[in-house]
């Protein structure tokens, strides 16, 4: 497991003049499940969207990604180094299919022609593992998509792009019981088969049912409270945010 994966240091995002990660600083590994905790409005998503290169967020800091500081680098090259988002609210793209979303985007991070049989047959296979319809792949990205629908279609294009960083933010958000498993399964296996590494962010924890977490990175107001291993996220579960939150603050004092 190599160590030198993601470094995340000192990061600091504003948006609209307002500053909302403080100087956060985490660290994972290659072929590492990381949980990102936090209330609402904690600045999960607001870290996730800086590392994969928001342009709504003004940042500074350091990203670094496979020994490359990423932060000035522009979405396509982080997606060409194998930095994937999953959405917490998908945007809807008229005009644009996921078939081809996905084949443009793996032009671009290959650097050349790919074919739509390719892309197709690649869909094919990740729609039978997820249990969607391949004909989702044919219509305008989301558009008049259900949540979960959207949700999938997520881990669609993850599944053709094959990231080594796959950061989910709230990808459990929406789905029903038995897709939040099946997607669960699929996300195990497809770490199996990759050796990728998670950042998942997460509210019902039902999306770890098959994967097992060894770090968990709890953040409050912007900023970096605690690194622990995968048993905050239970404690987590049991006790609510703001028991923990007072717990860790009495360890420190
Ligand atoms: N573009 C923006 N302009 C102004 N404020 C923003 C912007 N984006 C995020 N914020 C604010 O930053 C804070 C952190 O937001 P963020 O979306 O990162 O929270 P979160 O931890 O993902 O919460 P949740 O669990 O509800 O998804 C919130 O107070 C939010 O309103
Ligand atoms: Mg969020």
């Amino acid at each position: 497991m190599s160590k030198d994966f993601l470094s995340v240091s000192d990061l600091v995002a504003s948006a609209s003049e307002k500053e909302i990660l403080h100087g956060v600083s985490f660290e994972v590994s290659e072929g590492e499940i990381a949980v990102l905790l936090g209330m609402n409005g904690a600045g999960k998503s607001t870290v996730a969207s800086a590392i994969m290169g928001d342009p709504r967020f003004k940042v500074s800091g350091k990203v670094k990604f496979l020994g490359k500081d990423v932060l000035k680098m522009p979405v396509f090259e982080r997606a060409r180094l194998g930095i994937f988002l999953s959405f917490q609210s998908p945007i809807e793209v008229p005009g644009v299919t996921t078939t081809e979303m996905i084949r443009s985007v793996k032009e671009e991070t290959k650097c050349g022609f790919v074919s739509l049989d390719e892309v197709r047959g690649g869909i094919t296979e990740s729609a039978k593992k997820l249990g969607t319809n391949i004909w989702f792949a044919e219509r305008d990205l989301n558009v008049g998509f259900s949540g979960g629908e959207k949700k999938k279609n997520e881990i669609l294009q993850m599944l053709s792009l094959r990231p080594k960083l796959v950061i989910l933010d709230e990808i459990d958000s929406g789905l029903d019981i038995d897709a939040g498993a099946r997607i669960s399964k699929v996300l195990e296996e497809y770490q199996k088969e990759s050796g990728c590494s998670y950042l998942i962010v997460t509210h019902n924890m039902r999306v770890l049912k098959h994967l097992k977490p060894s770090k968990a990175i709890l953040v409050d107001d912007g900023r970096v409270i605690a690194v622990k291993d995968g048993t905050l996220v239970k404690q987590v579960e049991k006790k609510g945010y703001k028991a923990v939150l007072e717990e860790i603050q009495k360890e420190v004092a």
